[in-house]
C-alpha cells in the first residue's frame, strides 16, 4: 500500500531517517536522488511542491530502490550511472564507480595537451580504464586526441565502449592484460592510469559500499597496494612517445613511495598534481 497516499515529502523523510539509520552519511540526498529517479522530477520539485502525492506503483518501484541502498548498493550502481567531470558515465556492478578525486588528472591532461599547450593531437592510452572516465573525459575536451581505452575486465571493457559511444568519443577499447594489448612497437604521447592500489588488508576495513560492492579486481594493488604501480612503471616506457608522459593517480599516503619508482626508472622531471586541498592525487613524470 502507498500508506493511504503519502506525499513525497513525507516519503522523502521517513526515508531519510532510515537511510540515516542504516548509518549512510549523505541518508538525505540519497533519499532525494532515488525518489527523483522514480518520479522522474527534479529534486528541487520536493521543496517547491513536497504535499505532491506519490502513487501505488511509484511508491512499490521506490521502495525496492530503497531497499537496495540499505544493503549499502551504491547509489550509482543503483541508479546505473555516475557523473565525472561534468558527464554521465554508465556504470554498474563490476565497474569502479569514477571518483571525483580523479578529475584532477583530466584537468592536468587538458593543461598539458590543451588549446593553451604546445602539444596537440595526442596518442593517449588510458590503462585500466574501467568505465573510462579518465579517456573519454579528456577525448571530449582534445577532439583531435587518438584516444585508446584497455582494462583486463570484460564489464569494462563493454561499459567503456557503451560509455564512448553515448558521449560521441572516437575511441578504440581493448581487452586484456596491462600492456598486452598493445603492438611491440606502439607509442603514446601520454599513458595515464588510475590502476587498483589499495593493499589487500586494507580492503576490508572501507565502507560497504566498497568493500562488499566494488570489484575486487579494480580495488586491490596487492599485498603492499604497489603492484600495479611497479609493473606499469617498469613497461610505460616501452610505449612512451620520446617526450612521452606517464601521469599516475595516488592513493593517499602513496605518493613519496610512488615519486621513488619513477625516478629510479630514470624519468626526467616528476610533477605533483593536487586537488584543491593541497593533497596530491597524483603524478606526472616526463621523459623530457
Ligand atoms: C581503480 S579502477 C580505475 C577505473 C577508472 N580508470 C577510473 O578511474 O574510474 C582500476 C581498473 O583496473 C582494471 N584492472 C585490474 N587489473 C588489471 C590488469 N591486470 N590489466 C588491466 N586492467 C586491470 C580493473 O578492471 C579496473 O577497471
Amino acid at each position: 500500500m502507498a500508506k493511504n497516499s503519502i506525499t513525497a515529502g513525507e516519503l522523502l523523510r521517513d526515508s531519510a531517517l532510515r537511510l540515516r539509520e542504516a548509518g549512510i552519511d549523505t541518508a538525505r540526498l540519497d533519499a532525494e536522488l532515488l525518489l527523483a529517479e522514480v518520479l522522474g522530477c527534479e529534486r528541487i520539485s520536493f521543496y517547491t511542491h513536497p504535499e505532491c502525492p506519490v502513487t501505488e506503483d511509484e511508491y512499490q518501484s521506490f521502495t525496492k530502490l530503497l531497499e537496495r541502498r540499505l544493503a549499502r548498493e551504491p547509489l550509482a550502481y543503483i541508479t546505473g550511472t555516475k557523473e565525472f567531470m561534468g558527464e554521465d558515465f554508465a556504470v554498474c556492478p563490476g565497474i569502479l564507480i569514477p571518483r571525483p578525486d580523479t578529475e584532477v588528472l583530466v584537468e592536468k591532461i587538458i593543461e598539458l595537451f590543451g588549446p593553451e599547450s604546445e602539444r596537440k593531437d595526442p596518442a593517449i592510452l588510458d590503462l585500466c580504464s574501467g568505465s573510462g572516465a579518465i579517456g573519454l573525459s579528456a577525448g571530449i575536451r582534445l577532439p583531435g586526441a587518438k584516444i585508446v581505452l584497455s582494462d583486463v575486465s570484460e564489464t569494462a571493457v563493454v561499459t567503456g565502449r557503451r560509455n564512448a559511444d553515448s558521449l560521441s568519443v572516437n575511441a578504440e577499447v581493448r581487452h586484456g592484460d596491462l600492456f598486452e594489448t598493445l603492438l611491440p612497437d606502439e607509442r603514446f604521447d601520454l599513458i595515464v592510469s588510475n590502476p587498483p592500489y589499495i593493499a589487500e588488508d586494507e580492503i576490508k576495513g572501507l565502507e560497504p559500499e566498497v568493500s562488499v560492492w566494488e570489484p575486487r579486481l579494480a580495488l586491490s594493488g596487492g599485498a603492499d597496494g604497489y603492484q600495479f604501480y611497479r609493473r606499469i612503471v617498469s613497461q610505460a616506457q616501452s610505449h612512451l612517445a620520446s617526450d612521452g608522459v606517464l601521469m599516475l593517480e595516488a592513493g593517499d599516503g602513496q605518493a613519496q613511495t610512488l615519486r621513488e619508482l619513477l625516478e629510479n626508472a630514470g624519468y626526467a622531471r616528476i610533477e605533483e598534481i593536487r586537488d584543491l586541498t593541497g593533497t596530491v592525487r597524483g603524478l606526472a613524470a616526463f621523459l623530457v
